[in-house]
């Protein structure tokens, strides 16, 4: 089994961290006369057109954003108006920029350099007006385009492993990246970017699912290669990522599970020419699983293994515990509202935010992911680190957050904005900001449960709830912004604390100079 070959992702890892040196180092350049659109356009299908019309759901975003868990049981099924809602609020085109080189179609949810690599695609029995099929969603022109007629939701329960979320959904979303709108900027550091980029649109798809009462649950583990095939992806251009279940039903009542003819399709080209980076396809390869055997013992095992991190000594510790606004007190802006006026935060003003704010943002951040990954034993993979400039109420300097204890342990008091700007990549944002919150993972541990698709879910944990911080800030008029780093450097700064740990993530907030300037003209 190549996923229990753990050299792979530690190569990968180890081989995409930027570091003063690689930056240095690295010689490479945009090639704007070679960049690839941000769409997959399928030449030949016809568009069945989605509902434009956004309901709102009245459900406050901070609400939203901390709903835990799916709700088994009770049997629910997505209209085509409730699925074209959910698909506008993850990955929909909420904004456009021009520039003097064109313009630029923001999406709900943010993504590195604003490539906008990964497609979601529907997979559905018949629902009240969607006969059942397997779709493409096409942002650009806000409509479906149907690959396959006939409901193969067998196929997809199938490989992931009877996995009981999956085998109930009357429709599943999957994601999948075509690597090359990424990595022509970012290279091979793009299968990083992969999950990330995943991670803010699921933060903002389980939000809007949990809005409308739908029962959602993110799966990583299941056989590539077969969902590959059902989607007639290109292997070697693009990778399925997960599959999150939406509703909850009876299992299809089929015998045989369906048989997936290969089928190939045209779309437009991305670019004159693609470029291949074979370490991230051998990343993708060496935590691939093989078999619905192989997934379901890959769960099994993983469930086996889950335990409550160890509660921390907190004799010499100073503990902040957060003081987070409850339900009465949250600002009352709606999911759908907070999602249209997300974008990220392009200069941070250096003003203080509230202890409240931040506490209220870590809280309905961390109160779970319903994910096959997850388990109540073991709810995340991921460990919060921050860097607080500028809260009121808490000395500034680098703590820990005690998940368990709801508290934040100051691990060093200081002004440390221009180490902060430094582990950012020497950018302004995360040196101008209020605080930065970092996510790292003991990635031997993830490796040992999941195998090398534990370095999957790692990044994925981190960037849903990151994205769940994005809608958090946004929620509360706050701005917010993800970033890149410099690995080691991180983990050093924290150090000893953080000392054998990987960074997974990065995201700056704070108060935007922007909405400062704009509050003054009034
Ligand atoms: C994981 C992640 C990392 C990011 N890293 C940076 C960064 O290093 N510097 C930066 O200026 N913006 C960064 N961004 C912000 C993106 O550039 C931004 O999301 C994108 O341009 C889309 O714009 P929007 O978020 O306003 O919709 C990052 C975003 C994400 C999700």
């Amino acid at each position: 089994m190549k996923n229990r070959e753990l050299d792979a992702a530690w190569t990968y890892h180890n081989t995409t961290k930027h570091s003063y040196q690689s930056i240095r180092a690295g010689g490479h350049y945009l090639d704007w006369e070679n960049q690839p659109i941000p769409f997959k356009i399928y030449s030949g299908l016809e568009a069945i057109p989605l509902s434009q019309k956004l309901s709102p759901s009245g459900v406050p975003a901070l609400q939203a954003i901390s709903a835990a868990a799916a709700r088994p049981g009770k049997q629910v099924a997505p209209t085509s108006q409730i699925l074209g809602e959910i698909l506008f609020l993850s990955a929909g085109i909420t904004r456009r920029k021009s520039y003097p080189g064109g313009e630029v179609l923001f999406r709900a949810a943010a993504c590195t350099g604003a490539l906008y690599h990964i497609d979601l695609y529907l997979i559905c029995g018949d629902l009240p007006d969607l006969p059942a099929g397997v779709y493409h969603f096409g942002p650009q022109d806000f409509a479906l385009r149907r690959l396959r007629q006939g409901d193969y939701r067998p196929v997809l329960a199938r490989a992931a492993g009877a996995e009981p979320s999956i085998a109930n959904a009357p429709c599943v979303i999957v994601c999948a990246s075509t690597y090359w709108r990424n990595a022509w900027k970012y290279q091979a550091r793009a299968y990083r970017h992969c999950y990330w980029d995943n991670g803010t649109i699921l933060a903002n798809l389980l939000a809007a699912a949990a809005a409308r009462n739908l029962p959602a649950n993110v799966v990583v583990g299941f056989v590539d290669a077969t969902v590959n095939q059902l989607l007639s992806l290109d292997s070697k251009r693009e990778a399925p990522l997960t599959m999150i279940a939406l509703g909850n039903d009876a299992p299809p009542d089929i015998k045989l599970t369906p048989s997936v003819e290969p089928l190939t399709f045209d779309t437009a080209p991305l670019s004159k020419r693609e470029i291949e980076y074979p370490v991230m396809s051998a990343m993708h390869e060496a935590s691939s699983l093989e078999s619905d055997e192989e997934v379901a013992a890959w769960r099994r095992e993983a469930q086996r293994d889950a335990r409550r991190n160890r509660i921390e000594d907190a004799k010499e510790a100073r503990l902040f515990p957060l003081r987070s606004l409850d339900d009465s007190e949250i600002p009352k802006d709606t999911i759908e509202e907070v999602i249209l006026r997300r974008g990220s935060t392009r200069e941070f003003s250096h003003e203080s935010i509230t202890f409240a704010q931040l506490s209220t943002m870590l809280d309905r951040a961390t109160r779970g992911i319903p994910a096959d990954f997850l388990y109540q034993a073991e709810p995340s993979l991921n460990d919060l680190y921050l860097i607080v400039h500028a809260v009121e109420d808490l000395p500034s300097g680098a703590y820990y957050f005690r998940r368990e204890d709801r508290a934040l342990e100051l691990l060093k008091e200081g002004d440390f904005r221009r180490e902060a700007g430094d582990l950012g990549l020497g950018q302004e944002i995360p040196a101008d900001c209020s605080v930065d919150v970092f996510f790292l993972t003991d990635l031997n541990r993830a490796l040992e449960r999941f195998g090398n698709r534990g370095y999957r879910a790692a990044q994925l944990d981190a960037a849903i709830m990151g994205g769940k911080l994005y809608l958090a800030a946004y929620a509360q008029g706050l701005g917010a912004s993800g970033l890149t780093f410099f690995d080691d450097d991180v983990t050093e700064f924290f150090s000893p604390h953080a000392a054998g740990k990987s960074v997974m993530f990065l995201i700056a907030l704070g108060k935007s100079v922007k909405r400062r300037r704009g509050l003054k003209v009034l």
